[in-house]
């Protein structure tokens, strides 16, 4: 199949968060599978490594005429395809940023080119073409496909074979804006409908994640739980009912790793500064080295036996970073030491660095987004704290996992899909959930968790096995894609 991936990031060249790490690993895993594979991105900055494809084409955004050129990798056995225009090139370290209606614009840009492109764009001298192809379009940011597909397309008989598919990673952000937003997608006015939603309390407004759910041949999400959830009125966030009335179309599929990149035998943040790798047979030996090498990195008392606590995250209202700082003054009551790390809203940065000048023997508030350090964390950390209030998949608990480091999580989502909780009776489970997002719950699950790591070490030692020894690989998750993507497109 000719598989094209469209996202607004694509990790190692622009990352906010797990979107980005999925667009740069699962298109190699469906690569390795046999698969002719292109993913399509803004060119935010200026990535040395990418040739100039000498393409070069105008599209008009709401009366503006935008010329677009770009630029090309072939990595690892898949086309990565960057659209380059002023648009995009201002962006660098804040690709999100701007005005709802600049933001909406640069979207129509992008999924106006990223449709066209299997046309235009030669990969390795030759274009994708239609025959046999499957968009895969991510979050509101590029729903807009789906639809372009078949306005531009598909309703013309054109591109009789090519199917699209979106996936949801959060359904919280969809592209909303006052019913006036639909003149700026620039599609026939029939089309108007598929974008208005009624809400209750906002009334009538414009909303792009509705559209490219309905226009998408298969929806997809990145884990059952979150799937369920979706179609709930609390979870769906408003288009529970789309999400309901297309139920046929969607299937959770929960997001695999990159195991080369986040493994703590290869992990190439570990080989110095008193880090190293390690792996099961050198658990117990690795593991301490790591953990003392962050303690005396983050300039916290170098001790073996006090249970270091991790966070990695945004700091925002869905991380439940409110429920940890909830927890604190319990937390300070017990001999642990508690790191955390993320950007956000500039009141919790305030709260995490306050913390730490409180508690200075004992947190570490580390504002600011660092990839080398988060792998540190998830390499010399005891335990990973995850108290999401919703989390559509979540990906630290999947590496923590992978390093030994035992998660306590919020069972909700993909969490409540990875994490198995611990059964003290026949040594079964991953971890420890909480099944409500309240600070006492957390604290309940976290006691019971330093617990089992201060008094019974074998079982300790049990979880962090169980959870080294998963196949927590893209390759497993490539699969099941396969399965919706060949679904798709046999479908008339
Ligand atoms: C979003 C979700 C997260 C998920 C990631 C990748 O960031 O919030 O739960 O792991 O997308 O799918």
């Amino acid at each position: 199949m000719n598989i094209i991936l469209i996202a607004a990031e694509c990790a190692p060249w622009c990352k906010t968060g797990g979107l980005g790490d999925v667009a740069g690993a699962l298109p190699k895993a469906l690569a390795r599978r046999g698969h002719r594979v292109m993913v399509v991105v803004p060119r935010y900055g200026n990535y040395a490594e990418l040739n100039h494809t000498g393409v070069r084409k105008t599209y008009m955004v709401h009366g503006q005429s935008i010329e677009v050129t770009f630029y090309h990798a072939y990595i690892d056995g898949v086309d990565f395809v960057f659209i380059d225009s002023h648009v995009f090139r201002h962006l660098e370290n804040n690709i999100y940023g701007g005005q709802r209606l600049d933001i909406l614009k640069r979207m129509v840009l992008f999924c106006k080119a990223a449709v066209e492109l299997p046309w235009h764009v030669p990969c390795g001298g030759v274009c994708y073409g239609d025959g046999n192809l499957v968009f895969i379009a991510n979050d509101w940011h590029t729903a807009l496909l789906p639809v372009y597909l078949k306005a531009h397309y598909r309703d013309q008989g054109l591109m009789k074979y090519t199917r699209s598919i979106l996936v949801i990673h959060n359904i919280a952000h969809q592209g909303r804006g006052p019913a006036e937003d639909f003149s700026y997608v620039d599609l026939p006015d029939h089309y108007r409908d598929l974008f208005m939603l009624y809400d209750p309390v906002g009334g009538d407004h414009f909303n792009i994640f509705a559209a490219g759910l309905k226009a998408a041949d298969r929806i997809l999400t990145v884990s059952h739980g979150y799937a369920w959830e979706l179609k709930t009125s609390e979870g769906g966030w408003g288009l529970h009912h789309i999400i309901n009335d297309n139920g046929w179309k969607l299937r959770g599929i929960v997001n695999g790793i990159d195991t080369r990149e986040w493994s703590p035998q290869y992990d190439v943040h570990l080989n110095s500064d008193g880090y190293v790798n390690y792996s099961l047979e050198t658990l117990q030996t690795g593991k301490a080295q790591c953990k003392a090498a962050l303690q005396k990195e983050l300039g916290l008392p170098v001790r073996d036996n006090v249970p270091l606590i991790g966070f990695i995250g945004r700091l925002d209202n869905q991380k439940g970073v409110d429920l940890i700082a909830e927890a604190v003054p319990w937390m300070m009551g017990q001999d642990v030491q508690l790191v955390m790390l993320g950007t956000g809203r500039p009141d919790l940065e305030q709260l995490l660095r306050q913390f730490e000048s409180q508690h200075n023997d004992k947190i570490r508030g580390w504002v600011g987004f660092s990839v080398k350090t988060a792998h540190r964390i998830t390499a010399g950390a005891d335990i990973l704290l995850m108290p999401s209030r919703f989390e559509p998949c979540g990906l630290n608990q999947l590496y923590a996992m992978n390093y030994g480091t035992i998660p306590v999580v919020h069972a909700v989502g993909g969490l409540r899909d990875t994490v198995q909780p611990f059964d003290p009776y026949s040594e079964t489970g991953l971890g420890w959930t909480f099944d409500r997002a309240e600070a006492g719950k957390l604290i309940h699950a976290l006691g019971n968790c330093l617990l089992t790591y201060r008094e019974y070490k074998k079982s300790w030692e049990g979880l962090q096995r169980r959870g080294m020894s998963q196949d927590l690989s893209w390759d497993h998750a490539a699969q099941n894609y396969e399965e919706v993507l060949l679904a798709a497109k046999y479908q008339w």
